[in-house]
């Protein structure tokens, strides 16, 4: 109700926004991305699409391999009307130095919007700063919240809602575990993350995030104990050990976190009903076992198919 009364004033508040932190967005913010995404969903399961980016470019520039996030944002500004161009980072002039000012300049003169991948946040808020159109965050090492909206999108369907719903997180203290923190707490949830010491969040995203936890009235806890994180908890997730750009630490981390696997034992200390979420890729074996991720309680499909109505919405919301 208090988003619908508000909707001209978000509508203007979001308009020509980057996305680069969910930190930036508040709960009515979040809230009317996840409206909007849900719309945006039903539209596309009755074929009735509406094309508010008609005639928008969006430039796509990936540092890193994609596959979710390059098909998303690529077939849904199509669906909005618009057209996705695939910049490869190696393949235009950053990759031989070009400066990120002048890049995000002159890219602002030719686009509508820029969605970026690298692994630097402060890269994307060089661009952001320079860039005089919406710039978005596809996944740097601090932070994914593209992937959070979608996740968000995830839990209140399966959930009917996200106040007070509990996730707990098992893994590395990583982009992801950033993400859904600050998302997680703004929006009223509890996280609770389980991470080996060492591997732990960053300590100031873990303060940020308690602040709007202490705000909001729930909860986020930082362990290194997995069957704690999971009690009571209504989603279980967890990502790979290994991120983008630590493929040389695998082994060091298979080691690490060991105890840090969601199979069936960890599950079983979890709501009755918990769901399994995973970003995706994943890696059958080591941070999930195959039965759980590829079991009847996990949502994962629903989640990565989510990501293409959750940037639907934000698209339009900021480029429209
Ligand atoms: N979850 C996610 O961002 O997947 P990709 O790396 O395939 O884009
Ligand atoms: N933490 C993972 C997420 C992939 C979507 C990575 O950064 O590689």
């Amino acid at each position: 109700m208090g988003i619908v009364a508000n909707k001209v004033t978000l509508e203007q508040q979001l308009a020509g926004r980057d996305f680069l932190t969910l930190a930036d967005y508040n709960k009515e913010e979040i809230g009317y991305l996840l409206e909007l995404a849900a719309h945006v969903k039903q539209q596309k399961q009755s074929g009735n699409i509406e094309q508010p980016l008609k005639g928008k470019t969006l430039g796509m520039i990936f540092e890193k391999s994609s596959t979710r996030t390059r098909v998303s944002f690529e077939a849904g500004i199509y669906q909005l009307g618009g057209t996705g161009l695939f910049l490869k980072s190696d393949d235009i002039q950053i990759g031989r130095g070009e400066l990120i000012s002048d890049t995000a300049k002159v890219l602002s003169g030719y686009l509508d919007g820029i969605m970026i991948r690298t692994y630097s946040q402060k890269d994307v808020e060089a661009l952001a700063k320079h860039a005089s159109i919406p710039v978005i965050n596809g996944l740097t090492d601090t932070y994914h919240p593209c992937q959070v909206l979608a996740d968000m999108q995830t839990i209140q369907e399966v959930k009917g809602g996200l106040k007070g719903i509990k996730v707990a997180y098992i893994g590395d203290g990583n982009n992801m575990a950033h993400s859904l923190m600050l998302g997680g707490a703004t929006m009223g949830m509890n996280i609770s993350i389980a991470a080996p010491e060492g591997y732990q969040p960053d300590e100031a995203i873990t303060e940020k995030a308690m602040s709007l936890a202490g705000v909001e009235g729930c909860k986020v806890e930082v362990t290194d104990n997995p069957e704690q994180a999971v009690q009571q908890a209504d989603v279980i997730y967890t990502d790979v050990w290994a991120s983008m750009g630590q493929e040389s630490e695998q082994t060091l981390r298979e080691k690490k976190f060991a105890d840090y696997q969601v199979n069936k034992e960890l599950c079983s200390l979890a709501k009755k009903d918990a769901v399994i979420m995973h970003c995706l890729p994943a890696h059958r074996g080591e941070e999930v076992t195959a039965d759980i991720i590829d079991g009847e309680q996990s949502v994962i499909f629903q989640q990565a198919e989510n990501r293409l109505h959750a940037q639907k919405a934000l698209m339009t919301a900021l480029m429209g």
